[in-house]
């Protein structure tokens, strides 16, 4: 698949970076070409000749080399590549990224480079979960980068948990996927329907009924079916992230426009009910502010708003063939969700325990329970966005099953 494909290969200073040396094997096996820069960190983990030995071309390590860059200058190496890979990508490496920073080689590269660049994460958990790191992530994201990893394992530091880099051979797929884009992913062809996001019911010109959904956990399912080759759209209640890159983002406030949204973006092969939508709404949204009057407050009377999970699920026509919801729970997680996988009409619901852990919602890690007719799949905590990377895969898997049927 990399036939004749370049890729520059930066090996950043961890102790992940001896599975780089494995990395540049694994990608010349696949008919790729490696030509790496060793920060001067990574230099401390594995040798310049390994590395050279490995690529069978010369390392680069130093921006202000004269001999480097009568050569080749660190902007062509940063473009004369078809893909750039950061493994191991560390914190630091990320950062500067992340910030434009350029003060070495490896951080000028990636400045200067116009092409996709790919990051395998490598550090320790407790870094790795750190918000200046997951605020970094989140940047590079938003700026186009692709991630693969890290996993979760026992690490090298004794700690156990997500930071540890990805399998060399999980890396050469995500390079592999990267270079033929996203017109060849597991989901090309497939529409996609994504709801993300709480929705705001008002109550006069001012004040609103709302929830604490931040809109990561959907956002990072459209940015996921997207990165598969899908053809995403992604209905959004108010949330402060914005929009991701290649799809069609419809922004809505209320459930009552989300439902109308949804049902404008329909047929759809897959809908992900990931909103955390308002079950009431004020009955009468008073026109203009409510006063204070001296006496007792009036209750707020209420009307249910529609279930666009179950209007959907329960379609006779169009019907996506695999509809999947969410349940927020604070209690007994499976159970709750297996009554609503039926009273909802859904394939699957993807159980969180909102209670258990402080910090779910507007958080960057997620606990999860893929309940559905076959049964209970819990999966380990993970950050938001490889949870919407695996049910990705789920989803492709399912919808090819379907194909094939
Ligand atoms: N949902 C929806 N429309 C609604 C309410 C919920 O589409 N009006 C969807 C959510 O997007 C989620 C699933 O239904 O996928 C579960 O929502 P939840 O609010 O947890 O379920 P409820 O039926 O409201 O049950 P309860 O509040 O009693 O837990």
């Amino acid at each position: 698949m990399q036939g004749g494909k370049r890729i520059l290969l930066v090996i950043g200073g961890g102790i992940a970076a001896y599975k780089s040396l494995e990395l540049i094997r694994e990608i010349r096996k696949r008919g790729g070409t490696v030509r790496c820069i060793l920060t001067k960190a990574g230099e401390q983990f594995v040798t310049p000749l390994s590395v050279s030995s490995l690529s069978g071309d010369k390392v680069y390590g130093d921006l202000f080399s004269l001999t480097d860059e009568a050569e080749m200058g660190h902007i062509e190496l940063s473009r004369a590549a078809d893909l750039v890979v950061v493994a191991p990508a560390t914190a630091d490496l990320m950062a500067k990224a992340a910030n434009g920073l350029a003060n070495d080689l490896a951080s000028t590269a990636l400045l200067a480079t116009d092409k996709p660049v790919l990051f395998a994460p490598a550090m320790n958990v407790r870094m790795w979960l750190h918000p200046a790191v997951q605020r970094n992530v989140d940047a590079l994201r938003r700026d186009g980068a692709l991630f693969v990893g890290p996993d979760e394992g026992e690490m090298a530091c004794g700690e156990f948990g997500p930071g540890r880099m990805a399998e060399p051979a999980r890396i050469a797929d995500a390079v592999d996927r990267a270079l033929s884009g996203p017109a060849a992913g597991p989901l090309a062809g497939k529409r996609i329907l994504v709801t993300s996001g709480p929705t705001h019911e008002p109550i006069d010109p001012v004040r609103y009924i709302a929830n604490r959904s931040s809109g990561k956990q959907g956002h990072a399912i459209a940015r996921a079916a997207a990165a598969a080759g899908a053809d995403v759209t992604l209905v959004s209640g108010p949330v402060a992230l914005p929009d991701p890159p290649g799809m069609r983002v419809i922004r809505v406030e209320t459930a009552r426009d989300m439902l109308g949204a949804v049902e404008s973006a329909l047929p759809a092969d897959a809908a992900v009910f990931c909103a955390a939508v308002a079950d009431w709404r004020a009955a009468e949204q008073g026109a203009q502010k409510i006063k204070k009057t001296g006496a007792a407050p009036s209750p707020l009377a209420l009307a249910e708003n529609p279930d666009i999970l179950a209007t959907i699920a329960r379609r006779e026509r169009g019907r996506p063939a695999l509809v999947v919801g969410f349940a927020a729970e604070t209690e007994s997680v499976i159970e709750h969700a297996k009554v609503k996988l039926a009273k909802k009409g859904c394939d699957w619901i993807v159980a969180n325990d909102v209670g258990a852990e402080d910090g779910v919602m507007g958080g960057d890690s997620n606990t999860v329970h893929l309940v559905g007719p076959a049964g209970v799949e819990s999966w380990p905590t993970m950050d938001k966005a490889r949870v919407a990377e695996r049910l990705v895969e789920r989803i492709a898997a399912a919808l090819a099953e379907d194909g094939r049927a």
